[in-house]
């Protein structure tokens, strides 16, 4: 059974709603916790599909894992299986997190090339660089990256770009290399703070997370241990986007308002009053938006995931937007189902020019990626009648109790089952 999202437009969204920990943080820690052997405990996990996704993949790999709500524990044995297994892999990318803790922990690993989200070529290069330097030879082999080494040693690693993934699986190596790591150009976002403190309670060594330079004194071994997920601040994104869209007031909790500070001033610019609290903060929104340009970057620019609901809001701005998009380059799919919904939008080359309408007109429509899923969505409930999102896999990949929530602060959408 196929399962789409009925959303009818014109609720105005207020209440208070709580975010679980970052999809983007718990799949790493998950992934870190192979590095240990021993039972380590991660509280405060979302409850959506990719968690148990993540689990198949080190289950795989011979861990015991129990989900029990928003607690995951992950029972790692002294030797691992190096092979991550092909098809629970594939479903999801942040499977590639399971890279460097494997090559740290059996000298080799073989992760199939990861599947996942539709938003453009997304290549392993750096991670794979960032290994040969600590020693390993890599590879693509078979339709998976093979890397291989007899002993990891500490290198300056500088990045092309500061990738997330690739700064995630160099920390995860390096962390049980020979010597000291200095990784330059390094990703800053609030998932990769999350990653080293985890790291840090287990044993290693590392200075600098959050920061573009990363130190990590390599250590013989690391210990199992207990850690809390940060909130998700794409999901806290959403709320605030979804307030300040339906002309709503929508207060936040389970966040810290720094890991969102752009996206609240874009959101101050286009005329809603926002109020920050120590976790979390209320988005306020009267009159019709203001328009506002965007351009994405990497932390703490504004967020990519959150350029859906970028474009979301601008098309029913007063004014016209120019949106960039420079981390991913097909994520303007989004667009093409944004004008299904009469969006006012052209596309050239990664900008997108947006001539804010009055109101969107109600279509069925389809989500490609979580993020996109979700603009959808917001986009439906400033929609003049029934608007249909269809593929919603997509967003309970990303969005705990999406519809629940979303009733619960008065916006009128159902999930529906339908025929294939
Ligand atoms: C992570 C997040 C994703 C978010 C992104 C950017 C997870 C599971 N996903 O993805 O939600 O949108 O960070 O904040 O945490 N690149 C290369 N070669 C590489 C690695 C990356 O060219 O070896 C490119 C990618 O194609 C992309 C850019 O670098 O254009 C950024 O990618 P990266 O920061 O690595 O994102 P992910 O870790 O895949």
């Amino acid at each position: 059974m196929k399962e789409t999202f009925q959303v009818a437009g014109g609720a105005r969204l207020a209440g208070s709603v709580r975010v679980d920990g970052a999809k983007n943080s718990v799949l790493k820690l998950m992934a870190a916790a192979l590095l240990a052997e021993g039972t380590t405990t991660l509280t405060n996990c979302p409850e959506i599909l990719d968690v148990p996704y993540m689990r198949s993949v080190l289950e795989g790999l011979g861990c015991v894992v129990q989900i029990d709500g928003p607690t995951v524990t992950i029972t790692t044995p002294a030797e691992l299986k190096a092979d991550a297994d092909f098809d629970a892999v594939r479903q999801f990318r942040a499977s590639v997190a399971v890279l460097g803790p494997l090559t740290a922990r059996c000298g080799r690993a073989v992760v199939a090339l990861p599947g996942g989200d539709a938003i453009g070529s997304r290549p392993l290069d750096m991670h794979q660089t960032g290994l040969e330097k600590l020693g390993a030879t890599t590879r693509i082999q078979h339709g998976a990256v093979v890397a291989e080494v007899d002993e990891l040693r500490g290198a300056k690693i500088r990045l092309d770009f500061p990738s997330v993934g690739a700064t995630e699986n160099i920390l995860t190596a390096a962390v049980l290399a020979k010597g000291r790591t200095v990784l330059d150009n390094a990703a800053r976002e609030p998932e990769i703070i999350d990653l080293c403190d985890m790291l840090i309670s287990m044993g290693a060594q590392i200075d600098g997370a959050g920061t573009s330079t990363i130190t990590i004194d390599g250590v013989d071994k690391l210990e199992p241990t207990e850690h809390e997920v940060i909130g998700d601040r794409i999901v806290a994104g959403t709320w605030a986007y979804a307030a300040a869209m339906t002309r709503g007031d929508i207060t936040v909790a389970g966040i810290a308002p720094r890991h969102l500070h752009l996206a609240l001033e874009k959101i101050k610019f286009a005329g809603a009053d926002v109020e920050t609290y120590e976790s979390g903060f209320r988005v306020r929104m009267d009159g019709r938006p203001t328009a506002v340009d965007y351009q994405t970057l990497p932390f703490p620019g504004f967020p990519t995931d959150l350029q859906p609901m970028a474009i979301g809001i601008s098309t029913i701005a007063e004014g016209t937007s120019v949106i960039t998009e420079n981390v991913f380059e097909s994520r303007f799919r989004f667009v093409d189902e944004m004008q299904r919904l009469g969006a006012d939008a052209t596309v050239d080359g990664h900008h997108v020019v947006i001539r804010g309408i009055e109101q969107l007109s109600s279509t069925g429509v389809w989500s490609s990626d979580i993020r996109a899923g979700a603009g959808l969505v917001l986009a439906g409930l400033v929609a003049d009648d029934q608007t249909t999102v269809h593929d919603v896999f997509h967003i309970d990949r990303g969005y705990p109790n999406f519809v629940e929530n979303l009733q619960r602060l008065g916006a009128d959408i159902e999930r529906v089952q339908v025929e294939p």
